[in-house]
């Protein structure tokens, strides 16, 4: 088992990576909160039936009464009226301040669950079992929790670090191959922005590409997002906004977009392709570095060609409307070199359309 500590002063925590984890939730929950018996479950209508059994069971046995709440599989959960149903349900259940709560499943459970959390009797606490890729190494560390509104993504949330967070990486085998490789966008946008090395170990996982083995990979990943998370909690500095890489014009696509065209690592990989090119223009990226990253995506089967469907203007005008953009320049972040980024204020609207068009064309890969 790999251990990754989150630091955080007394709300620091701790990531357990290893196979067969799920089973052992209630031996560490137990050490976690010695006089609790009430606790919920959290999950989806994809999770819940391959998963909250073991969950569950590992609970009782360590004498915690589980109460499993299963909400549908998909974004539009994390809703006002789904968080209602998930705080009713944990009140019929009889939880209390004393109790805690479990997210089993991706990002939507980690971000619903934890605000539910985080508003249950003004707060009690609650441990994060992700079994996506993003939620891995991106969603269950750092303590954003949130719910979406007909006027944006994620604009209602909270701060709420979980108490533990557990992988199980066996968990992955189940994920279907689309929502594996999405979320390595987020994982080669860990490698550009801080983790250089980590470029040559993807390129070799890509070449043997194998489910297996992926517990020192996951905790490399988690290890770079506490060390961010633990610098700028919450994205007062300008650390954190480095997870941005590649999501402005990333969001942009993404919100300009048909419901269901792109998934979100999707639309970040052509979002980092952009910033790949903007950053040879406007940083001392070499080209052969942005080809080395460019390379790397589409080897994970991300997509890195704009449809002409969703015009520029379209995305142009997300961009504008992002909380990024601030008196003609967007706060950008570019690379120097693999492993070094900064946030940039060079950037204007045109420079982002002219990096958009260029997406419109595939890339030379050769
Ligand atoms: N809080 C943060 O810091 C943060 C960071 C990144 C993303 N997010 C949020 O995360 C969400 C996206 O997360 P996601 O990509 O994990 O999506 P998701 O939770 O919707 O999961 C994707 C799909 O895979 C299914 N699934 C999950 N685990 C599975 C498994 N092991 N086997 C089979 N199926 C499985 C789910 O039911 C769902 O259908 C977005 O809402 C995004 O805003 C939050
Ligand atoms: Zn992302």
């Amino acid at each position: 088992m790999l251990t990754t500590p989150v630091l955080l002063g007394d709300r620091s925590y701790n990531v357990l990576t290893g196979q067969g984890l799920l089973a052992s939730t209630g031996s560490q929950a137990r050490s976690l909160f010695p006089l609790t018996r009430r606790c919920a479950i959290i999950t989806d209508s994809n999770v819940g039936p391959l998963y909250a059994d073991t969950v569950a069971d590992s609970l009782r046995s360590a004498d915690f009464e589980p109460t499993t709440i299963t909400v549908p599989a998909g974004e539009p959960s994390k809703s006002f009226s789904c968080l209602e149903s998930v705080c009713r349900a944990m009140v019929s259940a009889g939880l209390d301040r004393k109790s805690f709560a479990i997210a089993l499943g991706g990002g939507v459970i980690g971000d619903l669950a934890g605000f539910a959390a985080s508003i249950f009797f003004r707060g009690i606490p609650f441990l994060q079992i992700p079994t996506t890729i993003v939620s891995v190494v991106d969603s269950s560390v750092g303590g954003k929790t949130g719910i979406n509104t007909p006027e944006g993504k994620n604009l209602i949330g909270s701060f709420h670090q979980p108490k533990l967070v557990l992988i199980d990486p066996a968990t992955l085998l189940s994920l279907p191959d689309r929502e594996y490789h999405e979320g390595f966008a987020e994982v080669i946008k860990h490698a550009a922005i801080r983790d250089a090395p980590m470029l040559d170990v993807l390129a070799s996982l890509a070449q043997n590409p194998s489910r297996l083995h992926l517990d020192a990979l996951i905790a490399r990943n988690v290890a770079i997002k506490a060390s961010i998370v633990s610098e700028d909690e919450f994205e007062t500095k300008d650390v954190r906004a480095l997870l941005n890489f590649g999501h402005t014009i990333g969001h942009g696509i993404e919100a300009s977009a048909g419901y269901g065209q792109f998934l979100h690592g999707e639309a970040i990989s052509l979002g980092i392709r952009a910033a790949l090119s903007l950053s040879t223009q406007f940083a001392s990226l070499s080209p052969h570095d942005a080809l080395r990253i460019t390379q790397l995506l589409h080897s994970f089967h991300l997509p890195l060609t704009l449809p002409t469907s969703i015009p520029t203007d379209t995305i142009l005008s997300k961009l504008a409307r992002d909380k990024k953009f601030d008196q003609g320049h967007i706060k950008f972040i570019l690379l120097n070199s693999p492993g070094h980024a900064f946030v940039s204020s060079a950037i204007t609207l045109p420079s982002c359309a002219t990096a958009i068009n260029a997406l419109r064309t595939p890339p030379d890969l050769s």
